[in-house]
């Protein structure tokens, strides 16, 4: 993980690098630094640990002007936390790196390094680079050629930026297995790990292919070379989300924020992909009707939230589509000896499109003779949607709080639409597509209104405050949004939760359930609500208490030690989207009364680029 932020201008570029470290800051947050080529041409470095603030508040007392740079937050893998291991890393007092990712062999390049005379002062992987860049850039022509022989001896995944005194107005940036883009400006030129960094300086941007290394140079020239070092074209694409994004507006969190923005983002998921009565199967491309058509399996890989929501795909293709669905997590599936039936779909979901365990398991499945694969993504132009042969954009916006919410219920918003896309070329009813579509079509009008109930919930987390655990109970497809609402009290609050279809807590969890152990539950009008309410007695002869959110029509009335919110009516199929409303919020409002850091919590990351 960690971002990268890198500049040349002709004017200061301090105050660009800071602010593209705060709009990084989601992707690691244990120290950040920043090193400059001042206007003398010397290297200047400010190094912190802690969040981008403390940087901020160095930088304040000692100011590193100049006009090309490079900056980095950090999220550690190798060494702690530290002012040390904190990038930008150095050799000698001429030239500095940032780098993202992980280098396999740091190891056997350190022993190499060592054993010239080189020191270590980091505990990092990174180090290794900065050395071997001070020993290449004494052999090679160019700063650009001393870092192509850097990355021949790298094994694993990057995203670098580099300066060097030597080459006062050049930033060097490469990747590979770690996002890099380029921003273009007016006569001045960037380097991030993405567009989010940049767009207070531009809104256009290169999307670096896999290898690509790009140089940045004066007057906002940008020359990309492929991964064979020849000079290569890439396509500026211009971002179209704004920079509204950027901001947390008149909310208190970005989580809080992304949280409200769902009947919207669900509207813009749906847009243009339904038809009067079923879904339109070209939003997934041209070719997609012909290979749906051949589908007759699907397997679906992700990891963390973008699993849960395979989970409820799984529901749905099974149901709707009569199709035999696998959902996996990518670090898994990735080491399985696959066996893969004829005419199987591949499917990812991920917000980030970078995540790497799923991008190598869709590596690996592009060798495992797979009919196509299908990327369900939220960023444009990431590895993911450019290395998959289809694409849906989930179309949610950039999210910026560590804790996904509408890139979520996007994501459950695209595998409907998969559902009656596949639905509808394997023959499904067509009034059952069509009252699907209705449903759809109203939404996001039953998301806005499940969020006026937020003073409900707020009211309601007071109960888990000073709780140590808790549990969640969901059956059928709503499982898996007790795992999702599982995750987010865990992540945001620091309570231990779990979850459980509620069939399955007489075989063991019921042994927890006390008066000290909270239980919530997801209760929609579905075949399996007289069910699930039997598994509720079942709680409550024991003792626990009972939180559920219900549909308004299935009886279940407040009582000694149960606690019930209504939510309206909404079509069974959609039941997992509309429920996970609630328990994003209910997570949201134990976290704050706890005073945990909601949009930045211990030790996570929102994009996760290393295994
Ligand atoms: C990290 C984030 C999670 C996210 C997961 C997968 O762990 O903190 O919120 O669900 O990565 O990310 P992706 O971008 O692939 O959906």
């Amino acid at each position: 993980m960690c971002g990268i932020v890198g500049a040349v201008a002709e004017r200061n570029v301090q105050g660009i690098l800071l602010e593209g470290l705060k709009r990084l800051e989601y992707r690691g947050y244990d120290s950040a630094g920043m090193a400059v080529l001042d206007l003398q041409g010397h290297l200047q470095r400010g190094r912190a640990l802690g969040k981008v603030a403390a940087l901020e508040e160095r930088l304040t007392r000692e100011p590193l002007p100049g006009r090309c740079g490079i900056a980095h937050t950090r999220w550690a893998t190798h060494g702690r936390p530290s002012e040390q291991n904190a990038h930008p890393h150095q050799s000698g007092e001429r030239l500095a790196v940032v780098h993202n990712g992980i280098i396999e062999n740091h190891e056997a390049l350190r022993r190499e390094l060592e054993a010239e005379g080189y020191v270590f002062t980091s505990e990092t992987d990174t180090e290794v680079i900065a050395h071997l860049l001070e020993r290449e850039s004494r052999q090679a022509g160019d700063l650009l050629a001393a870092v192509r022989r850097v990355l021949d001896r790298l094994d694993g995944a990057y995203a670098l930026g580099v300066i060097h005194a030597e080459e006062p107005d050049v930033v060097i940036g490469a990747r590979k297995g770690s996002p890099l883009i380029v921003g273009v400006g007016i006569d001045e030129a960037f380097v991030a790990s993405d567009p989010l960094a940049l767009l207070q300086v531009t809104d256009r941007f290169i999307y670096l292919q896999e290898g690509d290394a790009v140089r940045l140079s004066a007057g906002g020239r940008i020359e990309v070379f492929d991964a064979t070092g020849l000079p290569v074209e890439r396509e500026i694409q211009v971002f179209e989300h704004g920079d509204g994004a950027a901001s947390k507006g008149d909310y208190r969190h970005f989580m809080l924020k992304e949280i409200h923005e769902q009947p919207m983002v669900i509207a813009a998921a749906l847009e243009g992909r339904l038809g009067e009565r079923s879904a339109l199967v070209e939003s997934f491309g041209p070719e997609a009707e012909a290979l749906f058509r051949q589908a007759s399996q699907v397997h679906i890989v992700a990891c963390g939230t973008s699993y849960h929501a395979g989970m409820v795909a799984r529901y749905w293709l099974e149901r709707y589509a009569g199709i035999p669905v696998q959902v996996e997590v990518a670090s898994e599936y990735r080491y399985r000896q696959v066996v893969v039936p004829e005419g199987t779909l591949f499917v990812t979901l991920s917000q980030s499109g970078e995540t790497a365990d799923t991008l190598a398991a869709l590596r690996f499945a592009r060798e495992r003779g797979y009919l196509a694969s299908l990327a369900i993504c939220n960023v444009p132009g990431s590895s993911l949607v450019r290395e998959s042969d289809l694409t849906l954009m989930t179309q949610a916006g950039p999210e910026i709080g560590v804790a996904s919410t509408k890139a979520f219920t996007t994501q459950l918003t695209a595998l409907m639409l998969l559902t009656l896309a596949l639905g509808r070329v394997k023959g499904l009813d067509e009034r059952v597509q069509a009252d699907l579509v209705t449903a759809l079509r109203g939404l996001p009008g039953l998301v806005a209104r499940v969020l006026e109930l937020d003073p409900e919930i707020e009211a309601l987390s007071m109960a888990f405050a000073e709780k140590h655990h808790a549990l969640f109970l969901g059956r059928g497809a709503l499982f898996p949004i007790a795992l999702e609402g599982a995750l987010k009290l865990k992540e945001i609050s620091y309570i231990h939760a779990e979850a459980y279809p509620a069939g399955e807590l007489k075989h063991g969890p019921l042994a927890l359930v006390d008066s000290e152990m909270p239980v919530i539950s997801v209760a929609p009008n579905d075949e399996l609500l007289d069910k699930l309410k039997s598994n509720l007695q079942e709680v409550r002869a024991r003792g626990g208490e009972l939180f559920v959110f219900a549909d308004e029509g299935v009886g279940l009335e407040e009582a000694d030690g149960i606690r019930v919110i209504h939510l309206p009516h909404v079509h069974e199929a959609l039941a997992p989207i509309l429920y996970t409303l609630p328990l994003q919020l209910l997570s949201y409002h134990v976290a704050v009364l706890k005073g945990t850091d909601v949009d930045q919590p211990r030790n996570l990351a929102k994009s996760v680029t290393v295994e």
